[in-house]
């Protein structure tokens, strides 16, 4: 199976993502993570992308594509991939179904999450983010088994920059603006499952489960 999760900022991709791998070893490919990642480093081009990324913007296409590229078929997943940030807009879209065609890929469902402006604003004032594997904890909703610490690892907790109200808004209008229209090119495709993202997050797995177990 190769999956695309849809959803506004905050609609719980990331903590599903994590779920879905658990339960069925599917890889999860976050284009927000691996972009963190790069960022991290004091190079010019993550210097770049912190200043893109702290203020909610998308980073050009061009980069984006090129990341997803190398790890969709240069890794070798042999147990089918998923998407999570990625496609973000119809060109992301299509150049992603040109790579899968050349490669007698597809993909099999997109997940669609659907969540309230309100719901995503405070599950994003609360987040809690372990940067290096990307897990998300929630300070009320999820959270971590020693305040302020990763589960698995120990390392501190951090809050993302861009995890502020105002940045959060514009985030929400990029993706109205930008990403939304995916979901009528998803939908003529016969692939777009749409999941009511309201709910604890066992509870929303279980939905998730549901649709792919179909
Ligand atoms: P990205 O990292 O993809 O951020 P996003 O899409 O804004 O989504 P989030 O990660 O904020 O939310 P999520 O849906 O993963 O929610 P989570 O599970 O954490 O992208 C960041 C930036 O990178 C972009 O702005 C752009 O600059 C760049 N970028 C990335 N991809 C790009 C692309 N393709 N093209 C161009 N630029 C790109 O949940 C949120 C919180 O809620 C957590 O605290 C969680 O614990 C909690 N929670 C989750 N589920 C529930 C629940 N059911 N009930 C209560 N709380 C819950
Ligand atoms: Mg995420």
């Amino acid at each position: 199976m190769n999956i695309i999760l849809l959803g506004p900022p905050g609609s719980g991709k990331g903590t599903q993502a994590k779920n879905i791998t658990s339960e069925y070893g599917y890889v999860q490919l976050s284009t927000g993570d691996m972009l963190r990642k790069e960022y991290c480093s004091d190079s010019k081009i993550g210097l770049e992308l912190k200043a893109l990324m702290d203020g909610g913007n998308l980073v050009s296409d061009e980069i984006v594509i090129g990341i997803v590229e190398e790890r969709i078929f240069q890794n070798g997943i042999t147990t089918g991939f998923m998407l999570d940030g990625f496609p973000r807009n119809k060109a992301q879209a299509k150049k992603l179904d040109a790579m899968l065609a050349g490669k007698n890929e597809h993909i099999n469902m997109v997940i669609r999450l659907l969540v309230d402006d309100e719901v995503v604003v405070r599950r994003i004032a609360g987040r809690r983010f372990h940067l290096k594997s990307g897990r998300s904890y929630h300070v009320e909703f999820n959270p971590p088994e020693i305040s302020g610490k990763d589960d698995l690892t120990g390392d501190y907790l951090v809050q993302r920059a861009d995890d502020n109200e105002e940045v959060v808004q514009s985030r929400l209008d990029i993706y109205r603006e930008q990403t939304e229209p995916l979901v009528k090119y998803y939908e003529e495709k016969n692939v777009l499952v749409s999941i009511d993202g309201i709910g604890t997050p066992d509870e929303i797995f279980a939905r998730i489960k549901t649709a792919l177990e179909q």
